[in-house]
């Protein structure tokens, strides 16, 4: 292998690691937003909306666990610190005190969108120049999940 692809590869490794370290942040405050609105959501259908934000913080927690050992695997360390998560998540951490029921639905739209969008950006990027079908892969099984989990929330949108 020339040097001249082994430090290509080397860069494109360090974009792939900082990109899933990215994902994570966001994940985490859309986990940590998910599981808030589960906690204080009111209503005439809390039930209902109390149990579907249950389901929802679960499948974030499951998608940070897989990107992060994605970061694993690539032999370097997940990001995992608030304070830096919270650093490289751009300021979206900016929750109402008390928003209503379709408030929260409508929030969490928002950021599954911003996630979706984010996404779909790296899986271009490793895709087209960084030969990383694994990384690639798995972050669109992420987007699959979060395009469902929209799906849903947007149907408790009146
Ligand atoms: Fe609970």
């Amino acid at each position: 292998m020339s040097a001249e692809i082994i430090q290509s590869a080397s860069k494109s490794h360090k974009v792939i690691v900082f990109a899933l370290n990215s994902v994570l942040a966001n994940e985490y405050l859309l986990f940590n937003k998910t599981l808030n609105y589960h906690w204080n959501i009111t209503g005439p259908n809390f039930q209902g909306q109390h149990t579907f934000l249950g389901e929802h913080y679960k499948q974030i927690l499951v998608i940070m666990d897989d990107v992060a050992e994605r970061v694993r695997v690539l032999d370097e360390r997940p990001n995992i610190t608030i304070k830096s998560m919270f650093s490289r998540s751009e300021g979206k951490d900016n929750q109402e005190k008390s928003p209503s029921s379709e408030n929260m639905f409508r929030n969490l739209l928002r950021d599954h969108t911003d996630i979706q969008s984010q996404l779909k950006e790296i899986i271009a990027e490793t895709k087209t120049f960084m030969h990383d079908p694994g990384s690639s892969d798995l972050l669109t099984s992420v987007l699959l999940k979060h395009e469902k989990m929209s799906w849903m929330i947007r149907s408790h949108i009146t």
